[in-house]
């Protein structure tokens, strides 16, 4: 006998584009919210939540209680992990964001490595200034996190012959890079990179990992990209490594705080590129696909897919 449809709750701030979606595959039982205040009213009864940034202390309350899983629209989960009631089970999306943020991050590396904002000067000065440029070939690209964003991004830069190293968790993604680190090797793991890009999820074992010590073990004029969390670099200790080293460069998509503070300095340093967290986006016919899969698999009461381990942190 299958299960009735739940009702679903979608917060998100367009949150009627997957109330259609959901209800042109026959769910009829449909609610909508794009603010907490919203969210509190719409929560009673609601089975499962599809959302961003959910307030997570109304999962608390007694109109949760019907709560039984949350399907995030994004890859990272450190703000649902450990923050709400654990009988909930957390689902999120893998395999969606690979492409997009390998190109985000080989476009940066190319920007650096070909001294575009050089270019872009003298070309915005109208002078002829040509200089000797690099090439990616035979840097050393460090990746620290080999899930599907990390592997996307070592299969892009294996094709611009780059060397690739990556660190993990454990060694059985070391197949997928030239060389692989253990998570308890970071000082061997950074001293050779050229580019250290981070795809790593932020979780206890995650957090400040990059602090004064182990960047101080980086090449003076490597460049760091960070496309993970904010919360893996201790921002303060990468402030002075970037004052105390110009020829050092960071990429920065995500930070501490969102959106990152007028007063940060980090704004005005030159070694500096800032995006406002735009390296990976969730695209609507992507997560909605992905959604009514699980949805499936829901009912069926099979295991679904992107399902959270709350103690691993993602
Ligand atoms: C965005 O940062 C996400 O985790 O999807």
């Amino acid at each position: 006998m299958p299960k009735e449809h739940p009702t679903i709750l979608v917060y998100y701030n367009e949150p009627e584009k997957y109330a259609e979606l959901l209800r042109e595959h026959g769910y009829s039982t449909i609610r909508v919210a794009r603010t907490p205040e919203e969210a509190a009213v719409q929560l009673a009864g609601a089975e499962v939540i599809l959302c961003w940034n959910f307030p997570e202390t109304l999962l608390f309350t007694p109109e949760a209680s019907s709560v039984k899983w949350i399907q995030s629209i994004g890859a990272g989960v450190d703000h649902l992990v450990t923050k709400i009631p654990e009988h909930i089970t957390v689902t999120r999306i893998v395999d969606q964001f690979g492409a997009m943020m390998a190109e985000y991050s080989l476009g940066y590396m190319l920007f650096h490595n070909k001294g575009m904002a050089r270019l872009l000067a003298s070309q915005h000065n109208r002078k002829w200034e040509p200089f000797r440029a690099d090439t990616l070939e035979g840097k050393v690209l460090g990746i620290a996190g080999l899930g599907s964003i990390g592997s996307e991004i070592a299969e892009r830069a294996l094709a611009f012959n780059m060397v690739v190293h990556g660190l993990s968790r454990g060694a059985d993604k070391a197949g997928r890079v030239d060389v692989h680190f253990l998570a308890s090797e970071w000082k061997a793991f950074v001293k050779e990179l050229d580019y250290l890009v981070l795809t790593l999820p932020l979780t206890a074992d995650t957090h400040h990992t990059i602090d004064r010590e182990l960047l101080m073990e980086m090449k003076p004029e490597a460049c760091l990209i960070n496309i993970g969390r904010g919360g893996l670099i201790v921002e303060e200790e990468l402030v002075e490594t970037l004052q105390v080293r110009p020829s050092f460069t960071a990429v920065l998509d995500v930070f501490e705080k969102e959106p990152l503070a007028e007063d940060s300095p980090l704004w005005t340093l030159p070694n500096v590129i800032i995006t406002p967290h735009v390296s990976g986006q969730s695209r609507f016919a992507e997560v909605g696909r992905y959604f009514v899969e699980n949805l499936a698999l829901y009912a069926e009461g099979a295991a679904l897919k992107g399902t959270v381990n709350q103690s691993r942190g993602y």
